[in-house]
């Protein structure tokens, strides 16, 4: 008993990070922008993981609402059957483009609607909630209130209509919070990144908070309140009345953050995990995430996740994406045609995160054929295959170290504490491959240097050493491209003979964990071919 107690107060368990994306609308299918964000989110969870973190990834599926409402009446399902069928599409996509979730969540699962009742209870507990009546604008497809001077030619700034709305509806008291928040952003400067969307949002807040609408009564697709159990102003409550209120879905959205932790119950998990969350959203939805959320939370006396990472958004070949221009991009027209790893790694590379960008089919084929293929594809190439067909298929035996073979492995062996910091703290994917490039082009001009294959038939000895700091170099370079490309990384690995959790673990890079010489490897196979565009589509694109 007591050497099994010793035993587990013995394993090691990792820092916990817990990771989310945004939960999508159902009304549609997914597309670019969703395969997006859960790519980034899932690169940062793989990479936290191996560097030993113990991750907790959410991702999943916001299903209440007015705008799922109407999506499912034109299907002519029942909210519940669209959504079910709906859902199951993102839960697909998820998998498809290799997300490594820990959960997924449904705002229809009892788990969640408790959740969302419960957080409403203690915001009237609190004496945050009390009832009224909303007049103003809404806009559907955002599923956001707008007051009339946000307004861009009688449209939501997003270029989403609005419709009038005038309604019975509790409110949250969001106007108490304005100098709550403004003092917390000044607290934690790193709150909301990148910093020119921080500063964004202290502007806006700065202009002053009105109080939110958090019911709607119109529709009834969404988490039901008990109408007198959430009420803190019994005389605001028209007498008799009974309106049957649902949760505004922002509020019942929100929510999933910690219903999938387990909340109210104060589980494991959400002890463990809430405190660590960071939240990766769109530009678009940094409202709701850095003022509506912590509001929400600072009311209910509960912990504030520790950051809310907002990225930018994608255009198509110069457009707007939208679904009225046709011209939605879809996820799986791109892996298929090109390939998982290559798609994860042109979103991340090609674009600083946090700034727009602008998607063309050019642009993809360019970064496949010059970083996947050329750089890095060819040099594993060159490498793998002069082994197999000189140095008898095993890892080659290396002998006395040169200064360049000692630069070079320094540079590969010192690459994490270099590029941890740009993912763990500022979201630079890019400039993580960035500096991961310029290790793959040091290797590719090392090999240019020494030529190995002349040394093949001058000093084989020398040959063994240059092929077997390349081969140490693609190990960490593999080991460090995993986040990002995990199944053409786990093929790289393999062919370098590296196998097993152990050996491909962050730990792993340094010379403890360096090849062993001798040992047999397998036939090398081509990582990246190259892309070749065909002619029509060179035409269109
Ligand atoms: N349901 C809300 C989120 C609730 S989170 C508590 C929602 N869903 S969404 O399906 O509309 O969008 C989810 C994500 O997709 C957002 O982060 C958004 O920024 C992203 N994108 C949608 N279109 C996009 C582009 N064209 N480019 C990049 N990302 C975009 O909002």
């Amino acid at each position: 008993m007591i050497a099994l107690s010793s035993a587990t107060s013995a394993t090691k368990v990792g820092k916990a990070s817990y990771i989310t994306t945004p939960i999508y609308y159902v009304n549609d299918k997914p597309h670019i922008g969703h395969a997006y964000t859960t790519i980034a989110a899932d690169v940062v969870a793989r990479f936290r993981r191996l560097d030993g973190d113990d991750v907790h990834f959410l991702t999943g599926t916001d299903e209440h609402g007015q705008k799922v409402a109407q999506a499912a009446a034109n299907e002519g399902l029942s909210p519940q059957a669209f959504t079910d069928k709906v859902s199951a599409t993102f839960r697909q996509l998820a998998e498809d483009i290799g997300a490594s979730h820990t959960d997924f969540i449904r705002t229809t699962e009892v788990r969640h609607k408790r959740a969302v009742t419960a957080l409403w209870q203690r915001l009237a507990e609190k004496g945050y909630i009390y009832k009224g009546t909303y007049a103003g604008w809404y806009a559907v497809r955002d599923e956001a209130f707008y007051k009339e001077d946000e307004l861009v030619d009688g449209k939501a700034p997003s270029g989403a209509p609005v419709e009038w709305v005038e309604e019975a509806s509790y409110f949250f008291r969001l106007s108490a919070f304005t100098d709550k928040l403004l003092a917390y952003y000044a607290q934690h400067p790193t709150f909301v990144i990148p910093k020119s969307r921080y500063n964004e949002v202290i502007s806006f807040v700065k202009q002053g908070l009105e109080d939110l609408s958090i019911s709607r009564t119109t529709f009834s697709w969404g988490v039901s309140l008990p109408v007198g159990e959430a009420e803190t102003d019994p005389a605001a409550a028209p007498s008799g009345e009974r309106e049957t209120h649902v949760v505004y879905v922002w509020l019942d959205a929100l929510t999933n953050y910690i219903s999938a932790l387990g909340y109210p119950d104060a589980t494991d998990l959400y002890t463990r995990f809430w405190p660590e969350a960071i939240h990766i959203v769109g530009k678009d939805i940094l409202r709701f995430h850095a003022i509506y959320w912590p509001a929400f939370l600072m009311a209910a006396d509960l912990p504030l996740p520790k950051q809310i990472v907002a990225h930018g958004w994608w255009t198509n070949e110069g457009q707007k994406i939208s679904k009225s221009l046709g011209n939605v991009i879809d996820p799986y027209d791109l892996v298929d045609g090109y390939g998982l790893d290559a798609l994860r790694y042109f979103l991340l590379r090609e674009v600083p995160f946090g700034q727009d960008g602008d998607f063309s089919r050019r642009a993809l084929v360019g970064r496949i054929n010059n970083d996947l293929a050329n750089d890095l594809g060819n040099l594993a190439q060159r490498v793998l295959t002069f082994v197999a067909k000189r140095g008898g298929g095993v890892v080659p035996t290396p002998s006395g170290y040169l200064d360049q073979d000692r630069r070079l492995l320094h540079e590969a062996y010192g690459m994490l504490s270099i590029v941890r910091p740009l993912i763990g703290q500022e979201m630079a994917f890019h400039r993580y491959l960035e500096a991961l490039w310029r290790l793959i082009g040091d290797a590719n001009r090392y090999i240019d240097a020494e030529q190995p294959w002349s040394l093949s038939k001058t000093d084989t000895a020398r040959m063994a050493t240059v092929l077997y700091v390349l081969m140490e170099v693609l190990r960490c370079v593999a080991i460090l491209l995993t986040p990002v490309m995990p199944g053409s990384m786990a093929n790289l690995l393999h062919m370098l003979g590296v196998e097993g959790e152990d050996a491909r673990n962050f730990h792993a890079l340094s010379s403890s964990y360096a090849l062993e010489p001798g040992v047999a490897l397998p036939a090398p196979r081509a990582l990246f071919p190259r892309y070749e565009v065909p002619p029509s589509v060179e035409e269109i694109i």
